[in-house]
């Protein structure tokens, strides 16, 4: 089993939802986190909560960076490196949706959803590739079942989570060869804020946020010859609502 401990690991879009499950779980073993957003009231309130519990040692540190931005994502790996001295681990998880009629969806929806769930895991990889293949790293991608199934008012979501699907996938075949690992984890519906919604007690069928960081977890920690590259998850029991 691989030792987590002491690794350094860079989350965009932690601040809440998916990415902050997955820096609590890492913080619990024994990881290093930064997490981005955009908002800094967000990130302070997260930074809160996460440097709040006993992490045992480790902590976590909050930067301000748009994943939009290719400058701002340099700037941020970057930061962290100053901070923590490597990045081992890259969660390319900051993400949004517009749901509509492909007649109404408009450009402004349409160029939003495709810069930050497509270009922006580009960029985050871009900024952080060469970390990556100093440490023999982790690149881990938040992609969606929404990557493989396509649905009705779903066509700029369900373009930029196809495409994160396939580039991972890409990415994967040429960033084995230098020891560096690559995965998507391809979620269906879990329990977050995600499109303005509010968790609530009837969110208790959906994954759980933390869920998702304990399968980031399980893949930081297998060996290493042995890689699950596209991992769909979903809820074990449908809605019944
Ligand atoms: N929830 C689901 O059912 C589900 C299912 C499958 C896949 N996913 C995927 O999981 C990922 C996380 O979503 P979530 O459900 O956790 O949503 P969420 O609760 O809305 O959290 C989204 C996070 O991304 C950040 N973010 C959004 N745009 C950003 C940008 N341009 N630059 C930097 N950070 C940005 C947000 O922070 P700020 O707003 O402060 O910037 C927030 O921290 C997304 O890629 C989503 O598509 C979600």
């Amino acid at each position: 089993m691989q030792k987590l401990n002491g690794k350094v690991a860079f989350i965009t879009g932690g601040t809440k939802g998916i990415g902050f499950g997955i820096a609590q779980e890492c913080l619990k073993n024994g990881i290093n986190v930064a997490i981005t957003g955009r908002d800094h009231e967000n990130i302070r309130t997260a930074l809160h909560l996460l440097n709040g519990e006993e992490n045992d040692g480790v902590y976590a540190i909050g930067i301000e960076a748009d994943v939009r931005n290719f400058e701002a994502m340099k700037e941020a790996g970057n930061q962290v490196i100053e901070e923590f001295g490597k990045i081992d681990i890259v969660i390319a998880n900051a993400g949004l949706g517009y749901f509509a009629p492909v007649q109404e969806l408009s450009i402004a929806q349409w160029n939003d959803t495709i810069d930050t769930n497509l270009t922006g895991v580009f960029f985050t990889l871009k900024a952080t590739v060469d970390q990556l293949m100093k440490n023999q790293g982790y690149f881990i991608t938040i992609s969606s079942l929404a990557g493989t199934n396509f649905f009705a008012n779903g066509s700029a979501y369900n373009a930029s989570k196809f495409g994160v699907t396939g580039f991972t996938q890409a990415a994967m075949l040429d960033l084995r060869q230098y020891g560096v690992k690559v995965s998507t984890i391809m979620p269906g519906s879990v329990a977050t804020q995600f499109n303005n919604h509010v968790p609530n007690e009837k969110d208790a069928w959906k994954i759980q946020q933390e869920d998702i960081g304990e399968i980031v977890i399980d893949l930081l920690k297998m060996n290493p010859r042995t890689l699950p590259s596209k991992i769909e998850v979903r809820p074990s029991m449908p809605s019944s609502n």
